[in-house]
């Protein structure tokens, strides 16, 4: 129970601090005050000064009052110092009726205060006051049962409505001004006089996972500025934790449903509405970390869902750009994209619940959109310049992911993606050759002559991209010689020119490739490296102007392409046992290239079904 304030008071002033602290260290006068040795810590010199009302200890920095000496000298607990200071100064510490006490406790509390200020806007939402704004939410399709559910209410119409409601519950403005619910009228002036926060608004209960209310949003009705306001942080309200409607959409979750982040209040509560019971919103700011855990402890993968707008990517990139160091393989994202100029709300209510299905259906995978994420605003044919700075912006995004296997993994996908628009001839990045394709893939068994044809051509693509890299960068010859020697290549210009360019670097000095091609041309293989060098199919690694390093990626993502699985764990035990005995970082870079490649083979590399051929060699 808490003790009136004036009996508190009174029982300070009636304790006389100096022969209290005094039992306990030695104290003398030193001016106004008194001084001792701290009975908190250990000193010789004396830091410990006694006043009037509270004690300091500029040593160790206690600090506080009669009751708060008894509390640390005896390890007494609040009730128990104020019963014997009380004692000893003859006064009655005052017993409340356990009804006055429980009340008191209730309207301290400000969940309580909270509660009861919901309880009032809801009221007042079915009183004539507010059937504006009832008939509002009606008219934007709310159903009785999604207002009841949802706790939505009236502020009222002037100020002072819920001061009023509230007084008669015993409720103080101070209070009010402590959940939220009100603000001083003078921010320096904290305890003067307050005003409120929210009026003429409908009301919007946020509520915290256990479904008490926090805080409260409230809209104007129709437009107008601001639209929604906000309750500040208070002692309960953290906005950057808290999640619009995480309370329903933790029962939604385990009842099945997809755990999805949209950007409003009004988009939640429609989409429950419509059936979508995981639905929560950020409160009016960018998603943050706090709330993202918040998300992965209802479901390992919720769909985050943007607008389909270039602010809507730039949101999508930020928060991906956020999850990323978060990530773990129990716990991913995927994103969602709204069509242009529609939010969730709008959505359900022109299409139902089939229009929002189909958004969800065709969510995609972090790792998936992360590719365009990264790679926006790079244009279709970027120069030299952009297409490094993009290489790099992509490995830096997959090494944000703390799980080294998911971080190689998602390189590896990045990669593959970036290879491959790399490769894509200007006039296939336009859309009519997919619905061409798409058109003869119909007939089933075309598709698998064409599926065999596709995958010998792949392989010979594939090989001739491997050995185009290693003409116009042959300085990576000395560092891959083993692994490019260990190749299956397919018969041919790819095997020749192999044997041909092993036998120069066993000659050659400097390596450099108008060296190794003026040697190609005596030995009579202009054609072939005419082939191999041919521009069409080519990614970006195998041109003459490419990065040392984004070279030596484009090697390897070939080689991981072309080797088996078997080789290439062989390989790596290879390389694992080479690197016990040598600890050589030459040999620890293969071991993790060679990794790469066996999780990229794993993942797919060549069980391509051949759709995508034409640019994925
Ligand atoms: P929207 O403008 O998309 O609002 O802002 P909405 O939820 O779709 O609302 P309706 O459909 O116009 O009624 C999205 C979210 O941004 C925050 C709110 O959380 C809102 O739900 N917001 C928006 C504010 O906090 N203040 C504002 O003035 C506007
Ligand atoms: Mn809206």
């Amino acid at each position: 129970m808490a003790l009136p304030p004036a009996f508190l008071d009174e029982l300070r002033v009636r304790t006389p601090l100096a022969p209290l602290i005094g039992r306990r260290t030695r104290l003398v006068r030193n001016g106004r005050q008194w001084k001792g040795c701290c009975p908190f810590h250990n000193e010789k010199t004396p830091s410990f000064y006694v006043y009037d009302d509270h004690f300091h200890c500029f040593g160790c920095g206690a600090h506080g009052d009669a009751i708060t000496f008894l509390m640390r000298a005896e390890g007494a607990a609040f009730p128990e110092a104020v019963e014997r200071l009380a004692a000893e100064a003859g006064m009655e510490v005052p017993k409340a009726t356990p009804q006055q006490a429980a009340r008191e406790a209730r309207v301290r509390d400000l969940t309580g205060v909270l509660a009861l200020a919901e309880a009032a806007f809801r009221r007042r939402l079915f009183l004539p006051e507010g059937k504006p704004a009832l008939d509002y939410l009606r008219r934007r399709g709310l159903s009785d049962e999604t207002i009841t559910r949802f706790g939505l209410g009236w502020s009222g119409e002037g100020r002072g409505a819920l001061a009023a409601d509230l007084k008669a519950e015993g409720v103080e403005v101070a209070q009010l001004v402590e959940a939220g619910l009100m603000k001083p009228r003078d921010p320096d002036a904290p305890g003067g006089a307050a005003v409120d926060l929210y009026f003429n608004r409908v009301m919007f209960p946020i509520r915290d996972r256990r479904g008490r209310v926090i805080s409260f949003g409230g809209r104007i009705l129709g437009d107008g500025q601001p639209k929604y306001v906000n309750g500040p942080e208070t002692a309960l309200f953290r906005k950057r934790q808290s999640l619009y409607g995480q309370d329903l959409a933790r029962e939604g979750a385990f009842r099945g449903g997809t755990v999805v982040v949209v950007e409003g209040y009004m988009d939640v509560i429609a989409l429950h509405q419509a059936g979508f019971a995981g639905a929560v919103a950020p409160l009016g700011t960018a998603l943050t970390a706090e709330q993202l855990e918040a998300l992965w402890q209802l479901s390992p993968e919720p769909v985050l869902c943007f607008d389909g707008d270039a602010a809507g990517a730039r949101a999508a990139a930020r928060a991906a750009e956020i999850a990323l160091p978060m990530l773990s393989p129990e716990r991913s994202l995927k994103l969602a994209t709204l069509p242009g100029g529609e939010d969730p709300d709008t959505l359900v209510v022109k299409g139902g619940p089939a229009a929002f299905q189909g958004v969800l259906d065709a969510a995609r995978p972090l790792g998936a959109a992360l590719y365009d994420l990264v790679a926006e605003g790079v244009p279709a044919r970027a120069t030299p310049e952009q297409r490094t700075a993009l290489r790099h912006r992509l490995t830096n995004a997959a090494a944000l992911i703390p799980d080294k296997a998911l971080a190689a993994e998602y390189r590896r996908v990045l990669l593959d993606r970036f290879y491959q628009a790399g490769r894509l001839p200007p006039r296939e990045a336009s859309g009519a050759r997919g619905a061409a394709r798409g058109g003869q893939r119909q007939g089933a068994p075309l598709r698998l002559v064409r599926r065999a044809v596709d995958a010998a051509w792949q392989r010979e693509e594939r090989a001739r991209n491997l050995i185009a890299i290693l003409l116009r960068h042959p300085m990576l010859l000395g560092e891959v010689e083993e692994a490019f020697m260990a190749l299956d290549l397919p018969e041919g210009s790819c095997a020749v020119l192999r044997d041909a360019m092993i036998a120069w670097l066993g000659m050659a000095d400097p390596l450099d490739s108008q060296g190794l091609l003026a040697q190609l041309n005596q030995c009579g293989l202009e054609d072939s490296v005419r082939w191999a060098t041919r521009r069409d199919g080519l990614c970006d690694a195998a041109l003459p102007d490419a990065q040392p390093m984004e070279a030596l990626d484009g090697f390897w993502h070939f080689f991981g392409l072309l080797r088996g699985e078997a080789e290439l764990i062989a390989d790596r035990a290879e390389a694992l046992r080479m690197l016990a005995e040598t600890n050589d970082p030459q040999v620890q870079q293969r071991l993790i290239r060679l990794s790469e490649a066996l999780a990229m083979f794993r993942a797919g590399g060549s069980g391509d079904d051949g759709s995508d051929a034409g640019h994925a060699p």
